[in-house]
């Protein structure tokens, strides 16, 4: 089983990026976790941060037939980019989405998310451990167990 996890604009600069929000780990930090955590339970986990909408489109497109899941925390583009949405919607696996940050307890413009209603789920508010969960997520989803498809 191989994972792609797409972080988008800003979440390069984890660790200095107001840390009272988003944590002091960096992003290398926190992939080395995970790509640990994956690989104790027999998955590969691969990594795409890019601050451009374009390139990231690029990603999930590529990502259709190469990969068995996808975790993606798209950073502000959550709140206003249909192309990334589109994109979301236009592919075959399954896509969770994370954020670090309760967006919900934040600004109002923070609320919305333009991207959960094409993924499997979407885990907020919970730092770094969020894309662990999502990981949990993508292989109960990918043994079977849907429960989006259930509903
Ligand atoms: C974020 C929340 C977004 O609102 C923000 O723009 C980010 C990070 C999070 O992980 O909490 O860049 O996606």
């Amino acid at each position: 089983m191989k994972i792609l996890v797409i972080n988008g604009p800003n979440l390069n600069l984890l660790g200095k990026r107001e840390p009272h929000i988003y944590g002091t780990k960096t992003l290398d930090d926190i992939n080395k976790e995970l790509k640990e955590f994956g690989e104790g339970k027999g998955i590969r986990l691969e990594f795409f941060q890019s601050n451009h909408e374009g390139e990231i489109i690029d990603k999930i497109q590529q990502a259709d037939c190469n990969y068995s899941g996808i975790i993606i925390n798209p950073g502000a583009y959550t709140h206003y980019s249909y192309a990334i949405r589109d994109a979301v919607a236009s592919i075959g696996v399954p896509v969770v989405e994370v954020h670090l940050s309760n967006i919900f307890s934040r600004e109002d413009f923070r609320h919305h998310s333009v991207i959960s209603p094409v993924v499997k789920g979407q885990i907020c508010g919970f730092g770094a451990l969020g894309y662990k969960l999502a990981v949990f997520a993508l292989i109960d989803i990918l043994d079977g167990n849907d429960l989006g498809n259930e509903l």
